[in-house]
């Protein structure tokens, strides 16, 4: 079974401890069993450091390489969350910024089509900037989760890199439809809606209702980055209400140790006053499907 909250750095550094996160190297042992390469990949320096100040670590070495490599990982059954970091910039033995163009596959399916990480960065104003990407992939009996890095063809100076790797086990149908349940129905919709554990997911937006950006470090622990919500909503009326303090959480006595002191659970967004709730309006958020966003 794979141990959880673990970052791989896809490179040869000594194992590190940064955001209490244990960063564990991709050393001799992973080589053997977890990774498999068609030409020697290398591991490299980069030649600028990144404007993350989250973390350091993932980005100051990458594995990189012209030619397909694989990380397989044996790992329980389920549902897992995947997250993988990126800081696009040129690294030591030639790897040029601008030559990056690469896909990432886990068998079925393609999780980063031509992917220029560079292209990403710069068009947050944040050459500098780092990326992540977080999916969530359904592993059946048996199975090993794959991730295959494979360099475009088009010009043989392409190469594909990654700098960290991160996995962690979902609780069972948290995101995906229970095959038991009658499924959900979108607003306006009669039909009822499965998210079967044959698909894979990818994050787009996490927002934080009625509050500021939390950043990696301030999450609950899982390192997530929480935007917020104010860019997105399209309603004009209705208020912001922040109860710190003042709310009884209504929640179970296991969970309430991990989310009481949370930021998150602090603010939330009414569409209408408290005082005339007899009333609601509704709250409208509108979502741009746009590559997303570096984070900080
Ligand atoms: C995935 O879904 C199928 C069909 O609902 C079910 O038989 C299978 O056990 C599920 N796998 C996991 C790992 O939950
Ligand atoms: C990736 O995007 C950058 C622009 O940020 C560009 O300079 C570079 O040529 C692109 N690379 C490829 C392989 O398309
Ligand atoms: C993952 O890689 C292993 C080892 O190369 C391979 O045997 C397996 O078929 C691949 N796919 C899955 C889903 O396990
Ligand atoms: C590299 O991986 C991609 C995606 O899995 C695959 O289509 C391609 O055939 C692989 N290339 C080689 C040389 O194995
Ligand atoms: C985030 O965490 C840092 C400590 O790591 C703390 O100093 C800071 O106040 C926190 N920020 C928020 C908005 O909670």
């Amino acid at each position: 079974m794979l141990i959880l909250p673990l970052i791989i750095l896809a490179s040869a550094v000594a194992p590190t401890t940064t955001a209490h996160r244990m960063m564990i190297r991709h050393g001799p042992d992973i080589h053997s069993k977890l990774f498999q390469q068609d030409k020697p990949s290398v591991a490299a320096r980069a030649l600028t450091q990144s404007s993350s100040t989250i973390y350091s670590a993932p980005y100051r070495t990458a594995r990189l390489s012209y030619s397909n490599f694989t990380y397989s990982f044996p790992v329980t059954s389920g549902q897992k969350f995947i997250r993988l970091y990126f800081y696009p910039t040129s690294y030591e033995q030639g790897f040029d910024r601008s030559k990056a163009f690469f896909s990432v596959t886990s068998d079925a399916f393609t999780l980063l089509k031509d992917f220029n990480a560079s292209l990403t960065a710069d068009a947050d104003d944040d050459p500098r900037g780092t990326i992540f990407r977080e999916y969530c992939i359904n592993i059946d009996d048996g199975q090993r989760l794959n991730l295959t890095f494979s360099p475009s063809t088009i010009q043989p100076d392409f190469y594909a890199f990654i700098n960290g790797i991160q996995m962690l086990s979902m609780p069972t149908h948290l995101y995906y439809t229970n095959s038991e349940s009658a499924g959900f129905k979108l607003l306006g919709s009669t039909v009822h809606f499965h998210i079967a554990n044959n698909s894979a997911l990818q994050t787009e937006y996490r927002l934080n209702v009625g509050g500021n950006d939390i950043l990696p470090k301030n999450d609950t622990g899982l390192l997530r980055y929480w935007e917020t919500f104010i860019t997105y909503l399209r309603t004009t009326g209705g208020v912001t209400v922040d109860y710190s303090g003042s709310l009884r959480f209504q929640i179970t006595q296991r969970r309430i140790q991990y989310t009481e002191k949370h930021g998150l659970w602090h603010t939330m967004r009414l569409g209408n006053s408290p005082l005339i709730l007899a009333l609601p309006t509704c709250l409208r958020f509108i979502f741009a499907r746009l590559p997303q966003k570096s984070t900080p």
